[in-house]
């Protein structure tokens, strides 16, 4: 009754979408635990690449039942335009593949609005969110105020509810941030077009899951965001609003920890960050573009959600060790290999420095990290394409030597590298 978590080990954007993919196709059941419409995860099928930002990716596969928990925020408008666009290209979405918890939370206009209203205010110190009302449907989950998707089966009230709720909404947006009002009454005619929809997938899926895991059946938990992300563990206040560490799968599916097996940590073989927030080894220039890419593929490194152009720097084995610890990691995956064929050095971060001392490693977890410089190693580079690499003997030595050092920085064994946008362009080591 294996539970299988996949979390990014950086601050999101790891490429987790298509480790996913490869573990999904193995997997009896897939789920996403945390977040909502903010993640972003390129899947392809054939020869159509697209997004999805709330449904769990590993619903491509035609086997494994997608499972959305009582740890995520749900914007009704995006998960049925996710689904549409899934029924179209020939994927089943019906509430037999697909399956919403009751607990999780509701994000609706107000949220959304809220969201923009409070960045604008924060001015020089903006968060640089999605923009989908993230934090805010968090903070009313938090504060007990909040609507769960359970709330969209009962016709009689579910309409009140969300009246009062954009009403409320409404006073703080035009009481404290001069910003207009939503229509009650629409917001909520709206979301009672969406309950009936999505009413037959609400119930109870931890009781679900767990039935499954009794049956020995294997779940897949696809982390969203990244560890540096996590609300408490991550480069506060620089971080989303859930828990997007691997220990959140099992708070955000309603399941105990006793079947978890593995824990993979997804990292890039350099480091990325969409948003603000100290990244100490952010590179500029021409390295940055070498890193970047120029965003005529969709791989390169501009946000899903957003568009945003990525800041990016060398791989960071300060923040490497500390995900590790934070998530119980089993291994690690390193994606984008092949991206560092050409530089003629590549740096890996092994320490810090500030006024005082040289840390290996963080003396107060990441939340500033300004006053820290990195400690580089260098490594040679290579020259030779990567992306008819199959086998850890295709490699060229450089490239194995670079695994080593990760490997040595992380303390866990690299076990998979990704070597290009195909699902087939995989190392298995
Ligand atoms: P929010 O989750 O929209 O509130 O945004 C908070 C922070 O998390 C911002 O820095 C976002 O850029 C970042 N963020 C949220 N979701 C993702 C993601 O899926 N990938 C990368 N960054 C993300």
């Amino acid at each position: 009754m294996p539970i299988q978590i996949i979390v990014g080990a950086q601050w999101g954007d790891e490429g987790k979408g298509r480790i996913v993919d490869w573990f999904a196709a193995r997997a009896d059941l897939v789920a996403r635990y945390n977040g909502g419409d903010n993640a972003g995860h390129t899947v392809t099928v054939g020869q159509k690449t697209f997004k999805l930002h709330v449904v769990p990716s590993g619903i491509i596969h035609p086997a494994p039942v997608a499972v959305m928990g009582n740890g995520m925020v749900v914007n009704p408008a995006t998960l049925l335009s996710e689904m549409e666009t899934l029924r179209k290209m020939g994927i089943d979405v019906s509430p037999r593949r697909m399956r919403l918890s009751h607990a999780a939370h509701l994000i609706t206009p107000a949220h959304r609005a809220l969201d923009a209203a409070q960045e604008r205010a924060r001015g020089k110190g903006q968060i640089g969110t999605t923009g989908r009302g993230i934090g805010p449907a968090y903070t009313d989950k938090s504060s007990r105020s909040g609507l769960r998707l359970q709330d969209m089966l009962d016709p009689n009230t579910f309409a009140d509810k969300i009246e009062t709720h954009v009403a409320d909404v409404n006073h703080t947006l035009q009481a404290l941030y001069g910003a207009a009002p939503l229509d009650p009454k629409e917001v909520a005619s709206q979301y009672c077009d969406y309950a009936r929809v999505l009413a037959p997938y609400i119930g109870d899926v931890s009781r679900l899951l767990a039935q499954a895991l009794a049956d020995g059946k294997t779940l897949l938990a696809e982390g969203a965001q990244g560890t540096l992300l996590d609300l408490d563990h991550g480069t506060y206040p620089f971080v989303t609003s859930s828990t997007s560490t691997a220990p959140g799968a099992l708070v955000g599916l309603g399941l105990g920890i006793q079947p978890v097996e593995r824990v993979i940590g997804v990292t890039k073989s350099f480091q990325t960050r969409v948003g603000s927030g100290p990244f100490p080894t952010e590179v500029f220039g021409d390295t940055a573009e070498r890193l970047r890419g120029t965003g005529s593929n969709p791989w390169d490194e501009f946000g899903t959600t957003t568009g945003r152009p990525r800041r990016v720097g060398w791989l960071d084995g300060v923040l490497l060790r500390y995900s590790v610890r934070i998530n119980g990691l089993s291994e690690l995956v390193l994606t984008k290999l092949d991206v560092l064929s050409g530089l003629p050095v590549i740096r890996v971060c092994t320490a810090y420095r500030d006024s005082a001392d040289t840390h290996a490693d963080l003396p107060l977890g990441p939340a500033d990290l300004s006053p820290f410089t990195p400690v580089y190693e260098d490594l040679s580079g290579w020259d030779q394409d990567l992306s008819q690499a199959r086998t850890a003997g295709d490699l060229p030595e450089a490239a194995r030597e670079f695994l080593r050092k990760v490997e040595e920085i992380a303390g866990v064994p690299v076990k998979m590298v990704s070597v290009g946008p195909e699902r087939e362009q995989t190392v298995v080591l």
